[in-house]
C-alpha cells in the first residue's frame, strides 16, 4: 500500500517539510517551507540530563527521546500555524548517530509518513548540518566550500552542487569537536565542552606552546589526537610538579592550535577551487573565534563567510527539514524498511 504510493508522490514545487532528529541527546522537531524558511524550530534537551556524566549517555538520550518527541512534534505544528495535513514530507535523520537514539525518529517518522500518507525522507546528519548553510543565508547556492567542525566530523569539503561533493580532507583520528570535550574534561569544566573552553579561553592568553599541525603537509587532512594529548600532558606534568598552570591559558592556546588551521585550510581551498564563498556547519561553528578567523582570513581573498546562527550549528530539526526538501526535490524517498545507521559515508 505506502510502498506503492511512494512510486506516486506529486512532487510540488513549493513543499513544507518537517524535519526530525534524534541522533544525539537533542530532540528536534522543524517545519521548513522550500528548505530555506523557518516556520517553526523545537528543540528539548535532554544534555542536562547527561551533564553529571560527563557525556552523553545512549541509553538515557534514547529514552528522552521517546517522552519529548510527541511534544516537540505538537509545538512544532502549532509555532507554525500548521496540521498535519499542510505537511508535503516527512525528513528524518536515519544516520550517523547513537542507534537506539536514531531509532526512535525514524520509528516516529515512519509512523506520520504511513499515517498520513506523505513521503517518508531520509537524511544523513552530516549532510544535513552542511545544508543549515542555506538557511542562514537564503541566496547561497553551490559551489562553495563547506567546512565542516562538529563532535564527530572534522573536514573541508567542495559543495560543487546541490546533491554532489567532493571531501577534500578530514580528520584522520579525533573529530575537533570531541577534542574540545576531551579538553574541557581535563581542565574539569562542565559538559557540554566545547562552549565551557570557549568561555574560559577569552579570560587567557595563547602562551602555551603546543604542537602544530602538519606544519603546512597533509593536503586537507587533519589530526587531532596529539594536540590533545599534548594538552592533557602539559596539566598532568604541572600538576605531579606542583606548578601552577593558568587553566585559562590552556584553553586559549589550545583553542588557537586547534581552529586556526582549519580556517587556513579552509580559504586554501576555496582559493584552490576558484570558489566565492565559504560556509561553517557543525556544532564548532557556534565557536566566535573561528567564525572571527575565518571570516577575517576569508576576508583578506574578498571570500564571502556563510554563517549560520549559533543554534544552526549545533543539532537541529531545520537542516534536516532543509535537506530533506533537497532530497524530496528528487523523489529520494524511503519505504518502511527504512533502518537507523550508526555510521554514515559521508559523499
Ligand atoms: N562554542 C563552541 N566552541 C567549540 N566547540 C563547540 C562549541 N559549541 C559546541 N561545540 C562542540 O560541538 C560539538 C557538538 O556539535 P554537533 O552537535 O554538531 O556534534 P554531534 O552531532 O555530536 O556530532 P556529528 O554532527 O559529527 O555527528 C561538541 O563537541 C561541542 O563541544
Ligand atoms: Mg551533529
Amino acid at each position: 500500500m505506502y510502498l506503492d504510493s511512494i512510486k506516486n508522490f506529486t512532487i510540488k514545487d513549493d513543499a513544507i517539510i518537517m524535519g526530525i532528529e534524534t541522533s544525539c541527546d537533542e530532540t528536534a522537531v522543524s517545519i521548513v517551507k522550500n528548505g530555506r524558511e523557518v516556520l517553526s524550530d523545537v528543540i528539548i534537551s535532554s544534555a542536562t540530563e547527561h551533564a553529571k556524566f560527563g557525556g552523553v549517555v545512549p541509553e538515557i538520550a534514547s529514552r528522552a527521546h521517546t517522552t519529548a518527541i510527541y511534544q516537540a512534534t505538537e509545538r512544532a505544528l502549532k509555532d507554525a500555524g500548521l496540521t498535519f495535513d499542510d505537511i508535503d514530507g516527512f525528513a528524518v535523520t536515519y544516520g550517523a548517530g547513537l542507534l537506539g537514539a536514531l531509532l526512535v525518529g525514524v520509528s516516529y517518522a515512519k509512523t506520520l509518513a504511513y499515517c498520513f500518507n506523505k513521503p517518508l525522507i531520509p537524511v544523513s546528519h552530516i549532510r544535513g548540518h552542511m545544508a543549515a548553510s542555506y538557511i542562514a543565508d537564503k541566496s547561497l547556492q553551490p559551489p562553495f566550500i563547506s567546512l565542516l567542525t562538529s563532535g564527530g566530523h572534522t573536514a573541508v569539503i567542495a559543495v560543487k552542487s546541490y546533491y554532489e561533493i567532493e571531501v577534500l580532507g578530514s580528520t584522520l583520528d579525533d573529530a575537533v569537536g570531541e577534542a574540545f570535550d576531551k579538553v574541557a574534561r581535563v581542565l574539569g569544566l562542565s559538559y557540554p565542552g566545547g562552549p565551557s573552553v570557549e568561555r574560559l579561553a577569552k579570560q587567557g592568553q595563547p602562551t602555551i606552546k603546543l604542537p602544530k599541525m602538519f606544519k603546512g603537509q597533509g593536503g586537507y587532512n587533519f589530526s587531532y589526537s596529539g594536540l590533545k594529548t599534548a594538552v592533557i600532558n602539559a596539566v598532568h606534568n604541572a600538576e605531579q610538579k606542583g606548578e601552577d598552570l593558568s587553566k585559562a591559558d590552556v584553553a586559549c592556546s589550545f583553542q588557537s592550535a586547534a581552529l586556526d588551521i582549519l580556517a587556513q585550510k579552509a580559504v586554501e581551498a576555496c582559493k584552490q577551487f576558484k570558489y566565492d564563498t565559504i560556509s561553517l556547519c557543525g556544532g564548532v561553528a557556534a565557536n566566535g573565534y573561528l567564525r572571527d578567523k575565518v571570516s577575517s582570513l576569508a576576508n583578506k581573498s574578498n571570500i564571502k563567510v556563510v554563517l549560520p546562527e549559533k543554534r544552526y550549528c549545533t543539532d537541529n530539526g531545520c537542516m534536516i527539514a532543509a535537506e530533506g526538501y533537497l532530497q524530496y526535490k528528487k523523489g529520494n524517498f524511503a519505504d518502511l524498511s527504512l533502518n537507523a545507521s550508526a555510521n554514515v559515508t559521508l559523499k
